[in-house]
């Protein structure tokens, strides 16, 4: 990758897996030292390993498990890693698709749950790391989003999924014309249809509790080999997070590049 991260220190939320993972080898591949969060450790220790594969030292990859859904693990993790130095590249891929089903039976707590993993946490970590950006003059904030923001319509029965990445978007752009002229960028990222444990899950779901068109199509661009990887997805991610760019709304179908 042409890109040069060197001496900037990236957080990813997401990093044991998934587009997450992948993100997190290519900015190693950049030169960044990599603070991995998610909750399972021995994940987070399998992207340390990738990572350490490809001639990362050791000093330059860190691991973070945490529940982003807790706000006091979150605190902590946050606190964790801002007291080895300032975050340079804050990547909020971490999300819950879940609850899905009919609306009529989604209750308020997991909608709560739903909100905190993939609002309120992106938005408390930006919140955190912000200063230091601030500060430097320079930082990269990516929100990771969905398509489906563009089309809600598009996944009925994942109204949950479909308001908090509405609502992540409404974030990412309101703060980027906030910090317009400070150095700070803030963009949200649409990854396309990535063929990772989210979607495997998806696709194991009751038809009847999803509803059979979400289930179908699901399966269907599995078996039509219609998903991308997540090398593609977060190739195209790096290469958009490189510009100067801010308040934009990018998509992996009209990214510069892939894998
Ligand atoms: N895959 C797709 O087709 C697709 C399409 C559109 C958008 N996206 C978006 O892309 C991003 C990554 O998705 P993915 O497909 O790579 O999903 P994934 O394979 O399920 O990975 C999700 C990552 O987030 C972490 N995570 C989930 N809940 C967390 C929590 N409460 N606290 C901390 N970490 C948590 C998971 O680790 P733990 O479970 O160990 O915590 C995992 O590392 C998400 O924002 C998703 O909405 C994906």
């Amino acid at each position: 990758m042409a890109t040069d991260f060197a001496g900037k220190t990236a957080l990813i939320t997401g990093a044991g897996r998934g587009i997450g993972r992948a993100v997190a080898l290519g900015l190693g591949d950049a030169g960044a030292r990599l603070i991995l969060l998610a909750r399972t450790t021995a994940q987070l220790e399998e992207t340390r390993a990738l990572v350490r594969e490809r001639g990362v030292p050791a000093g330059r990859v860190s691991v973070l498990p945490a529940d982003l859904a807790d706000e006091e693990d979150r605190g902590r993790a946050v606190a964790a890693a801002l007291a080895a130095g300032r975050v340079d590249i804050l990547v909020n891929n971490a999300a819950t698709v879940e609850p899905l089903g009919p609306t009529d039976g989604i209750k308020a707590g997991d909608l709560r749950l739903a909100f905190e993993v993939n609002v309120i946490a992106p938005a408390a970590l930006t919140a955190a790391v912000l200063p230091g950006m601030l500060e430097a003059g320079w930082g990269r904030v990516v929100n990771v989003s969905s398509g489906i923001v563009a089309n809600p319509a598009g996944m009925v029965r994942g109204n949950a999924y479909a308001t908090t990445k509405a609502a992540l978007e409404a974030h990412t752009v309101n703060l980027a014309a906030e910090l317009r002229g400070t150095g700070v960028t803030v963009n949200a990222y649409r990854p396309g249809g990535v063929d990772t444990a989210m979607q495997a899950w998806i696709r194991r779901q009751d038809p009847e509790h999803i509803g059979s068109g979400l289930h179908e199509r699901f399966n269907r661009n599995y078996a039509e080999g219609a998903l991308i990887t997540p090398e593609y997805s977060a190739a195209a991610l790096l290469a958009l997070l490189a510009g100067d760019d801010t308040g934009a709304i990018w998509d992996v179908s009209t990214a510069p590049v892939g894998a």
